[in-house]
């Protein structure tokens, strides 16, 4: 990869061991995938946050790099964390747990990146235009600003979107190029889709199913997705490797994709259900002990429906601090807590002994199931709430 003189200088150590060792690892990543240059990116998304995820040996890294910087060269924002630290402690989260968690926000922060602690960065004042270059990880956020915004970036991992967030910079390959961002095969729905947790079901068979950027459309025409559609159905494919799609009529560079040639497949009654039933792991009859909806972080439509909805289950709505901070003088229903800065897969609800939860996000489904070993009830949010 060719570096200009202040990218070689950097990577000299000029600006010291930090910012050296960021673009150690832009330059080996560019070399991996014969990347032609850097380019500047306007914004980072850093995953890598919970302490549930990361372990010891994240924070002693995190700790350790963060000494050597003083800033970031771009607006950089923060992935969930395990606990919100202004409410773990009366919610019985552990004592070591926090006191880490809070540690690796502190390290985050110290280095310039803000911590709003969302994957829906997007709605959170992260929101970057139709063709910007951005260096995100977590692949719900990555997925969603390809598609749906038209912005264009890989799927990082937590350590080359901290490296970018330094220097404002990412290898020009992949999902950067206009040739790797074209569809690579049509997905045919023939069936009508009632809400957001269908789409986030045919997301999930789709992405476990197949690889590549897959074109949606409607078999028999239809009322297209709402942007909480996309959120949820983006957020499922990419539970598989699938980092971008398009949706006819939905999606900014739907209209100019060419599906000659492309093979089509069929997503009918039988591939939704079998998908619901693949997701759904509690005993049929048994009640989830609680209810835990933003997967994605729910947008403030979706909040408002939950708060709306006048519910005796027991609720936990994930959604950014923002919208929180925005929504809790007008939740009068003591059933439904409002937490944001973290959500049921990255927060260890294990150790709270929950042991069932209700989603209405295929994403959520799969991953409390086997990454915290929780039973599932996987329905529309409608369902969930009666
Ligand atoms: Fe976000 Fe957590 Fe789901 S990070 S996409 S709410 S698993």
């Amino acid at each position: 990869m060719k570096l200009n003189e202040d990218e070689r200088e950097i990577l000299a150590g000029k600006r010291g061991k930090g910012y050296r060792k960021a673009m150690e690892i832009l330059v080996a990543l560019g070399d991996l995938y014969e990347a032609e240059r850097l380019i500047p990116v306007s914004s980072t998304q850093v995953s890598g946050v919970s302490f549930k995820t990361i372990g010891e040996a994240g924070l002693e890294f995190i700790k350790d790099w963060s000494g050597d910087v003083q800033g970031t060269g771009c607006l950089s924002t923060l992935n969930p964390a395990g606990v919100d630290l202004d409410t773990a402690k009366e919610m019985g989260f552990p004592e070591d747990f926090i006191k880490k968690q809070g540690e690796i926000i502190e390290a985050y922060t110290g280095m310039g990146i803000l911590p709003s602690c969302t994957c829906t960065p997007y709605l959170a004042g992260n929101l970057p235009g139709f063709g910007d270059h951005i260096a995100w990880a977590e692949s719900s956020s990555v997925i969603f600003a390809n598609s749906v915004l038209g912005a264009r970036t890989n799927r990082e991992s937590g350590v080359s979107a901290l490296a970018s967030a330094l220097l404002g910079k990412t290898p020009l390959y992949g999902l950067h190029l206009e040739e790797n961002r074209r569809a690579t095969f049509v997905v045919d729905i023939d069936i009508q889709m009632e809400d957001s947790a269908d789409y986030s079901a045919m997301g999930f068979h789709i992405g476990q199913n197949y690889d590549g950027i897959p074109f949606f459309r409607f078999k028999g025409g239809g009322e297209g997705p709402t942007l909480d559609d996309l959120k949820s159905m983006g957020a499922a494919l990419a539970v598989g490797s699938i980092s971008m799609f398009h949706f006819q009529g939905a999606t900014p560079e739907a209209a100019t994709q060419d599906l000659e040639e492309l093979i089509t497949v069929q997503f009918t009654k039988k591939e939704l259900k079998e998908a619901y039933e693949k997701l759904n792991t509690l005993e049929s009859g048994e009640e989830p002990e609680l209810i835990a909806i933003g997967c994605p972080h729910a947008s403030l439509k979706e909040a408002l429906k939950v708060l709306e909805s006048k519910t005796d289950k027991i609720i936990w709505l994930f959604v950014p601090r923002q919208t929180k901070n925005l929504l809790e003088a007008r939740n009068t229903n003591k059933n439904i807590k409002i937490i944001s800065d973290t959500c049921m897969v990255v927060s260890p609800l294990e150790k709270l002994d929950i042991k069932s939860i209700g989603v209405n996000s295929a994403k959520a489904a799969f991953y409390s199931y086997n990454l915290s070993g929780l039973k599932v009830r996987f329905l529309s949010l409608d369902k969930l709430l009666k």
